[in-house]
């Protein structure tokens, strides 16, 4: 019999044809006539009612369990389903005990139970449900870049920079502590924490590029935003002169979402301590001028617009990577940097126009010990330089938003965190 996948047996096309199923069984309804089953194979989320009669039944069907059924495809009278299979042949494949098995049929599962068993999540309707749309939502990020003129740049995983300074990196290491091996690379090497400086090298040929992969920051925070290892997007524009010019790509590519309102959602980190200081709201961290935003501080923000999407631009100059472009013509010393905060989550995104002026560069890698680290960086700026910027923006903070996931964790497949590393 011809084999087929759940989701084809939905189509209809062999209604009346001996065909053969494989899959892993949803429901289990033993009856004194019949057996009825659902069967899914994870081709959608789409479950194919199996009858047999019920001498059939086996000990070792069950919830959980993988079958093989071979039976006649028919018409369903029922109208919740247009089609069912009359079983004529059932194999265990591979069977699921369910004293052990930790999912129980019938049961509703909440997310921080599934996520205990990360190794069988993904059987679960609502962590598989997930898993498809974190892929078309990588398929779609993908599309977005390419019908907007985008290369795609694989950037690397190893790296010798630094790029943010937070001090977050973690180190490599070959072999298990054998010491004569760090000299693999001659340098210190790490994990990358972004993509962006490799971007830069190649924004000087490109005019668009972006990069989407891996990212690893060594945060010691159990927070529900933060993971050790998460996947960023990247992009980065050539002749690019304001922060307004790079937040339109952002705007671009989420249609509908970041103009979902008239209101206003462009604000100055200026305007943003304002607001913050003037609530009546009981903040833990200060709100001076010149201290780093925190997540109440964002969601308090987002709140305070009508609980849409901002950007909050033009923070500190010190408060920012030695490649964010300085703001000189501002009485306050800021630079051309940029957050983008949404609603459930704070900070989705940050991005920068980048400092493209040799001199002002140098002299800001000096002040921070980095000039001889960056010699490379700073022949971006002597050979052909251009006004450039990009923005990173944390894909799982994303599937967050978008889904309204409380925590972090429930949107990757195996989330990376301190004090955890399973699997
Ligand atoms: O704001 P970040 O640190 O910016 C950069 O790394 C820039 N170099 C990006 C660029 O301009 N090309 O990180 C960008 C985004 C954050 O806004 C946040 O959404 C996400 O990455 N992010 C994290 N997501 C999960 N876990 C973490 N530990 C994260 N750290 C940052
Ligand atoms: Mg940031």
């Amino acid at each position: 019999p011809t084999k087929l996948r759940v989701s084809e047996a939905f189509l209809d096309a062999q209604v009346g044809e001996k065909v053969r199923i494989q899959g892993w069984v949803r429901s289990f309804r033993p009856q004194k006539q019949n057996l009825f089953l659902h069967v899914n194979d994870g081709s959608s989320l789409k479950s194919l009612q199996v009858i047999a009669p019920a001498a059939m039944n086996d000990p070792l069907l069950g919830f959980g369990c993988a079958v093989e059924v071979r039976g006649i495809l028919k018409k369903s009278p029922h109208s919740k389903q247009p089609v069912e299979l009359e079983a004529e042949q059932i194999w265990v494949i591979g069977e699921c005990n369910p004293v052990d098995f930790p999912f129980k049929i019938k049961e509703r599962h909440s997310l921080e139970y599934i996520r205990q068993f990360l190794h069988l999540r993904c059987r679960t309707n609502a962590f598989s449900s997930l898993l498809r749309i974190r892929s078309e939502a990588t398929a779609a990020v993908h599309s977005y870049f390419k019908n907007n003129g985008f290369l795609l740049v694989h950037t690397p995983t190893i790296t010798s920079n630094d790029c943010e300074g937070a001090g977050e990196l973690f180190q490599v290491e070959v072999g298990q502590g054998i010491s004569w091996f760090w000299s693999f690379f001659s340098v210190p090497v790490y994990l990358t924490v972004s993509g962006q400086l490799h971007l830069e090298v190649m924004s000087g040929a490109f005019p668009r590029v972006y990069t989407f992969g891996p990212t690893f920051r060594a945060e010691n925070s159990q927070s529900r935003r933060h993971l050790a290892e998460f996947f960023m997007v990247e992009a980065e524009i050539s002749f690019t002169e304001s922060i307004e010019d790079l937040t339109k790509v952002w705007k671009i590519g989420s249609t509908g979402f970041t103009n979902c309102t008239k209101q206003k959602n462009l604000i100055t980190y200026t305007e943003a301590i304002d607001i913050l200081k003037r609530s009546s709201e009981t903040f833990t961290f200060p709100t001076d001028w010149g201290c780093d935003l925190m997540t109440e501080h964002e969601k308090f923000l987002v709140k305070h617009c009508g609980n849409i999407p901002v950007f909050v631009t033009d923070y500190p100059h010190d408060l920012k990577p030695f490649y964010a472009r300085d703001n000189q013509d501002h009485p306050k010393h800021t630079a051309a940097a940029v957050d983008l905060l949404v609603p459930g989550v704070g900070e989705l995104s940050g991005g920068s126009l980048r400092e493209e002026r040799l001199d002002l560069l140098r002299s800001r890698l000096g002040e921070c010990g980095l000039e001889d680290t960056y010699s490379w960086y700073l022949d971006l700026r002597r050979f052909g330089s251009v006004p450039h910027g990009g923005f990173g923006l944390g894909f799982e903070r994303y599937l967050q938003c978008i889904l309204g996931v409380d925590n972090i964790k429930d949107v990757i497949p195996f989330p990376r965190f301190s004090h955890s590393c399973l699997l």
